[in-house]
């Protein structure tokens, strides 16, 4: 039995979804268990292009169960957008995508309270998404106003939701002036959805934990990264759900002792959307490549990704924190061009050298990388299918990564289609 992890070690969009897609193969059930309509995760084969952010990435293999676990935020006008996509463009999805009645809903205050905070808070926001996840989490954690999936089945929710609404128009007033929802009418819509979701939303939990006990093989697919996590994350830049390895277990029902490896997904750089430090970003024409090159440009907003170096203290960090046992080295081939490349092996504070990583995003700020200088490759990669293959450049820059980080390379991947990929088992072994 595997039951493997797939997790993102840095600020999110590291190219989990193609890893997830390529692990397929060797897995029978595939469990989305944190984030929400916040993630895109592409996948690419043949010249077909899917982008996915509440579907798991497994829902194009047929024998693959997918489940989209109890951690989740659920917008369900999303989701069955997302379905119908896929059916449009011949993707069965049926019996194969479970989803939790435990799951969170998100609602039209979630996204309006989104938009409210982040326009109140100016250059100082988080920069979200605006798709309400931090909204809905915080309404899961303080009960009284939340809705889960399973009681959109139960008696009553035309006065449930009349009573939220009513709250919600209340509340958000005092932020923006008068917002007044109309509580029939989002009755209607959500119930509407939940009439067209019945056949996939069960108890997963319990799903999940017969296929443990029984043995079969689970992959869990991360949404986001490390960093973004919300509680050993950079802080408040971070997003409402634990997105590193920790968020697995209570996400999906599964405990710990099932999990029998854990797959840190990075990028051979480092990009972030949204607000908060990032102390190796290049704001330069170097930073600007790599976003060209890389095609840097959210999934979900299409905002354009702040790029910069890789950076090996962070990365450590958070491959310690999420338990990982194997590196996936993503977008390689996007550094081809240039002629230098530069890796974070440490921060400078106050003249002092350190690998620790903040707890504080103040001092996040003040950290000054101190680098190691590679030598580029310059070559194209996006035909390389070994290791042996990869100009010595590119070979010692990877090692440089395995070194720092201090976990081995399993898989390297030199483009975006299922086969631009290199396994490598023996790097770091
Ligand atoms: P996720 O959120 O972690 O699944 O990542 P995203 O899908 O948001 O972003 C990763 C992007 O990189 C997608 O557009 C992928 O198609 C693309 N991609 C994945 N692997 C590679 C690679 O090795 N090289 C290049 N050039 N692009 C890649
Ligand atoms: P995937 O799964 C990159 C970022 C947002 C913002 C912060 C909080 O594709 O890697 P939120 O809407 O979650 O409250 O926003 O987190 N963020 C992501 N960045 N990839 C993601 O998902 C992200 N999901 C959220 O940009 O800075
Ligand atoms: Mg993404």
């Amino acid at each position: 039995m595997a039951c493997t992890c797939v997790i993102g070690l840095q600020w999110g969009d590291e190219a989990k979804g193609k890893i997830v897609d390529l692990l397929t193969d060797q897995h029978e059930i595939v469990v989305r268990y944190q984030g929400g309509p916040n993630a895109g995760h592409t996948v690419v084969f043949g010249n077909q292009t899917f982008k996915l952010s509440l579907v798991p990435s497994g829902i194009f293999r047929p024998h693959v169960q997918c489940v989209i676990a109890n951690g989740v935020v659920v917008h369900p006008g999303v989701l069955l957008q997302e379905i119908n996509s896929l059916r449009e463009r011949g993707v069965e999805v049926g019996a194969n995508l479970l989803v939790s009645d435990r799951a969170h809903v998100i609602f039209p205050w979630h996204i309006e309270e989104d938009r409210l905070l982040n326009a109140v808070f100016g250059g100082e926001a988080i920069g979200t998404t605006l798709r309400g996840i931090g909204p809905c989490y915080k309404d899961k954690a303080g009960r009284s106003l939340a809705i889960r999936l399973g009681d959109l089945y139960r008696p009553g929710l035309r006065e449930r939701i009349e009573r939220i609404a009513r709250t919600k128009s209340l509340m958000l007033s005092g932020l923006n002036g008068k917002i007044d929802f109309d509580p029939e009418s989002i009755y209607r819509e959500y119930a509407d959805y939940a009439e067209q979701l019945r056949p996939h939303v069960t108890d997963t939990t319990k799903f999940l934990l017969e296929a443990a006990e029984a043995g079969r093989s689970i992959l869990f697919e991360g949404a986001q990264g490390s960093l973004l996590d919300i509680d050993h994350g950079t802080f408040p830049y971070v997003t409402s759900s634990n997105s590193s390895g920790l968020g697995v277990t209570a996400g999906s029902g599964i405990p710990a002792k099932y999990i029998t490896k854990v797959i840190g997904v990075i990028k051979a750089y480092t990009t972030r959307v949204g607000g908060g430090p990032f102390p190796t970003e290049l704001t330069n024409e170097i930073g600007q490549h790599i976003r060209e090159r890389g095609n840097e440009y959210g999934t979900v907003t299409r905002r354009p990704r702040r790029c910069g170096w890789f950076d090996a203290v962070a990365v450590r960090y958070s491959a310690r924190l999420s338990g990982v046992d194997e590196l996936a080295v993503m977008l390689l081939d996007v550094l081809s061009e240039l002629p230098e490349l530069r890796i974070c092996r440490a921060y400078e504070i106050d003249g002092v050298q350190t690998t620790d990583f903040p707890s504080h995003t103040d001092d996040l700020r003040l950290v000054q990388p101190v680098y190691d200088v590679l030598p580029g490759w310059q070559k194209e990669i996006r035909h390389v299918r070994s290791f042996d293959e990869l100009p010595a450049n590119a070979k010692a820059y990877l090692n440089r990564i395995r070194e720092l980080v201090g976990r081995p390379i399993s898989i390297i991947s030199v483009g975006p289609d299922r086969l631009d990929t290199v396994f490598a088992p023996a790097l770091g072994n």
